[in-house]
């Protein structure tokens, strides 16, 4: 009935959105989500902190137009808060966008024409991939293994593609959980480089570390340019203030800069200045650290669950932080399929392929473990267990 745009019209909401909805329904498990704890939410600093500030003598300006560049507090904060991470900004490095979604948005808006070619890492942030195709970008993925993209693989992609850009998630990523060896980074820059792709490191997981050693961002290796690192404080405050950084070149910056305007004007103001006010008065580390307890432990329990309950066959990742694990079931096993069997006995997860630039992986699935309890974690898993055992056979 309506002649919607070639860029549009073929998206369409997914199969997996429509199962999930059942999710809602309290007895379900789900291990299907990507959001923080409910019980993690910083609700009484935030309160504290935005009635000072409609309290205070700049109230108007919390409610006011304001600079697309963003709020000049949270943006003194944003370059201090990049130095703990390694990374040295400027102010005309960096913009405040509305959610890393945001950053990958502009970032797309900013290169890619009809066409072009994005690499992902297979499998990726589902989100991407759907962002990508209302730019109409001809998004191709590259092999991964345990220690991050295989190198051989995304050199031959890049030789052969010649991309704009390459997207990775690559500490705790998201669907897999899985974090990019130093080496494999430095060896990633050096070969974008080496073919002229732009790097865009989407990073929101990389302070919820439960163990194992820090890993610099990839940026931090960035000696030329060719990184734009984008983090937000949606997984480590709350995703409703829609917060976010990209930090990169001030050329590209720019360019962000002026999309934005032609999206939203500018990040809410008032959910600036929270966040600003949340890192000066030092509440950022210690909600993260009560928060990391909590991850640490449904990780931990979500793990020995796995190991007491799953088949050998199936295999699954150990990450050292973030919000997932990644599962991988024999070869002939739909985990697709079985999806609203497994929402019949009570109990979610998201089917890997959804994840794979090519409709790969119908044996995988994301599994969330930040969301449930520790029992439910434990009576999820049995029973998701169990399920996969009476379609292997066992
Ligand atoms: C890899 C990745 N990038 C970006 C986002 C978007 O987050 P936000 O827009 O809330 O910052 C998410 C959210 O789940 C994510 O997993």
């Amino acid at each position: 009935m309506y002649d919607f745009s070639d860029r549009i019209k073929n998206l369409n909401g997914t199969a997996t959105r429509e199962i999930l909805k059942l999710t809602k329904r309290p007895e379900v498990i789900s291990f299907a989500g990507g959001m923080p704890a409910a019980e993690c939410l910083p609700i009484d600093e935030v309160r504290e902190i935005a009635r000072d500030l409609l309290s205070g003598e700049n109230a108007v300006s919390l409610l006011q137009y304001g600079p697309t560049e963003g709020v000049a507090e949270l943006n003194e904060r944003l370059i201090a808060y990049l130095e703990t991470l390694g990374l040295k900004a400027k102010p005309e490095n960096i913009q405040v966008v509305s959610g890393g979604q945001q950053g990958i948005d502009l970032m797309l808006k900013a290169f890619v024409n009809k066409g072009d070619t994005v690499l992902v890492e297979n499998p990726t942030y589902l989100a991407f991939l759907q962002i990508a195709k209302t730019y109409e970008a001809n998004v191709v993925g590259v092999d991964a293994d345990a220690d991050g993209l295989v190198i051989s693989d995304l050199e031959a992609k890049l030789k052969t593609y010649r991309p704009k850009l390459l997207y990775v998630v690559p500490t705790f990523s998201n669907p897999t959980g899985k974090t990019y060896t130093v080496e494999n980074r430095k060896s990633i820059l050096r070969l974008c480089e080496k073919y002229g792709a732009v790097i865009l490191e989407d990073d929101p997981y990389g302070r919820l570390r439960y163990d194992g050693e820090e890993v610099p961002p990839l940026k931090a290796f960035d000696e030329h340019g060719s990184v734009v690192y984008l983090t937000s404080f949606s997984k480590t405050i709350a995703p409703s203030l829609r917060v976010a950084v990209a930090f990169g070149d001030k050329d590209v910056i720019r360019k962000i800069s002026i999309g934005k305007q032609g999206a939203d004007v500018q990040s809410p103001a008032l959910c600036q200045m929270i966040v600003a006010e949340y890192l000066k008065r030092g509440c950022f580390d210690k909600t993260l650290e009560r928060n990391i307890a909590v991850y640490r432990e449904r990780k931990d329990a979500f793990l020995n669950a796995l190991d007491k309950y799953m088949p050998s066959s199936v295999r699954y990742t150990r990450p050292d932080g973030g919000l997932f694990i990644w599962a991988e079931l024999p070869q002939d096993i739909d985990a697709a399929a079985m999806l609203p069997e497994a929402v019949e006995r009570n109990v979610a997860y998201i089917q890997g392929n959804e994840f794979y630039a090519d409709g790969r992986g119908r044996n995988t699935m994301r599994l969330n473990f930040s969301s449930s309890s520790v029992q439910r974690i434990e009576k999820g898993v049995k029973i998701l267990a169990e399920l996969i055992k009476t379609k292997i056979g066992e």
